[in-house]
């Protein structure tokens, strides 16, 4: 039986845990469902001080001493990709509930014995990203179940930025150039998600791989100059093979600085559907639909009204994560931002840097 409010703690007091659409702000939002007792960081300084400014009574130096110390019902792990696989192995060995950024981890080694972890100890483990939560989602995997767009043949999906060195980043960002992050893991695994959760698990992969640029120099912000040597590729383009004549395309790169097309484009036999990314434009509909049968003198694209649109999103902000947890334990459900969705997405990306290196189309073994 759950505790309510349940006991959290952060491991990683950096950047999305304090941004202000990261976890920290939302977690303030939901008090009566989850206390944060706890914070670690090997930078105890940084944990300090946030743990001052949102009222957290513990601090850490490590994952050690917090599972040790700390009395907990849940982990919420925003360390850097790299290290993602150890330490959430560690939260599930200690039988805590875990929600992770993305990805799970970086081996398929990793992923699955996670998952067995969790399985075996009867923990809910919830991993970013929050995509298939989001209405605008939920709303596109329901229209093509229903074959509103008639049969899916393909989709473009955009899931790339510029990367953390374009801007105003603040901590240093060279960890996210390096092996064993790059903007695959970082961004392309949005739109993985987003594309298997519309239109379900991938049967194969083919892809390009590279890096565009061997030195990053950070453009501004507290590291403005630092030169960042680059060894994870920085621009990946890959193709997935749904089966039945369905494909799809996405990036995962940081050498998208602007654009203006919709995030997501899914085009049936009979339709088209178009998702824009809300964050990036606030003016843009959440999703939209064309079909070939709408009302003659009408263009055929209709914007359908949501109700409610995305407010658990702006309340919430990433730690809608923590209350889709907070909610399927309440439920007894399985998650939707389900461990093995996000395996499936380490595998795609896995084997597209493996298809880019030897040339071939691999075939996916996980499903969700
Ligand atoms: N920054 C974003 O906008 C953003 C958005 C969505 C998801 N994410 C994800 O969040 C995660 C963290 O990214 P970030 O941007 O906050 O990185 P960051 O570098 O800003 O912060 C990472 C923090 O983890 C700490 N850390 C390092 N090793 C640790 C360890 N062993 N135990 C505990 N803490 C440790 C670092 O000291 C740092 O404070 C990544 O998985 C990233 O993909 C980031």
């Amino acid at each position: 039986m759950s505790r309510t409010p349940l006991r959290a703690g952060i491991l990683g007091t950096g950047t999305i845990a304090t941004s202000p659409t990261g976890y920290l702000v939302g977690l303030m939002q939901m008090k009566d469902e989850v206390t944060t007792v706890a914070a670690a960081d090997p930078v105890i300084e940084r944990a300090r001080t946030v743990a001052a400014q949102y009222g957290i009574p513990e601090v850490y130096e490590s994952l050690d001493e917090m599972l040790d110390k700390s009395d907990l019902d849940l982990v919420i792990n925003l360390t850097p990709i790299p290290i993602h696989g150890s330490t959430s192995r560690k939260i599930l060995e200690a039988g805590k509930h875990l929600v992770v950024e993305k990805p799970i981890a970086t081996t398929m080694e990793d992923a699955d014995e996670l998952i067995e972890i969790a399985n075996r100890k009867g923990l809910t483990y919830v991993v970013a990203p929050p995509n298939m939560v989001q209405p605008n989602r939920v709303l596109a995997k329901q229209l093509v179940t229903e074959g509103a767009i008639g049969q899916p043949c393909f989709a473009r999906v955009r899931s790339s930025h510029g990367g953390p060195a374009a801007g105003p980043w603040p901590l240093d960002p060279t960890w996210f150039y390096q092996e064993g992050s790059g903007p695959l893991y970082d961004m392309g695994v949005y739109g993985i998600h987003d594309i298997t959760g519309i239109l379900g698990p991938a049967k194969r992969v083919v892809a390009f791989s590279g890096i565009t640029e061997k030195v990053r120099t950070v453009r501004d912000g507290p590291f403005k100059g630092k030169k960042i040597e680059v060894t994870a590729d920085d621009n990946t383009l890959l193709m997935l093979d749904f089966g039945n004549s369905a494909f799809a395309v996405v990036d995962g790169t940081f050498n998208v600085n602007a654009a203006k097309s919709p995030q997501i484009e899914i085009f049936g036999r009979e339709g088209t559907i178009n998702i824009y990314n809300q964050w990036q434009d606030p003016t843009a509909p959440p999703l939209e639909i064309f079909r070939l049968d709408a009302v003659p003198g009408v263009d055929g694209w209709i914007t359908p009204r949501f109700r409610g649109g995305d407010e658990a999103r702006q309340r919430y902000r990433r730690a809608i994560m923590v209350k889709h947890l907070v909610d399927c334990l309440a439920e007894n459900k399985h998650p939707i931002l389900s461990a093995e969705h996000a395996r499936h997405a380490l595998e795609i990306m896995l084997k597209a840097i493996e298809s880019a290196r030897c040339g071939r189309v691999l075939d996916l073994r996980t499903t969700f």
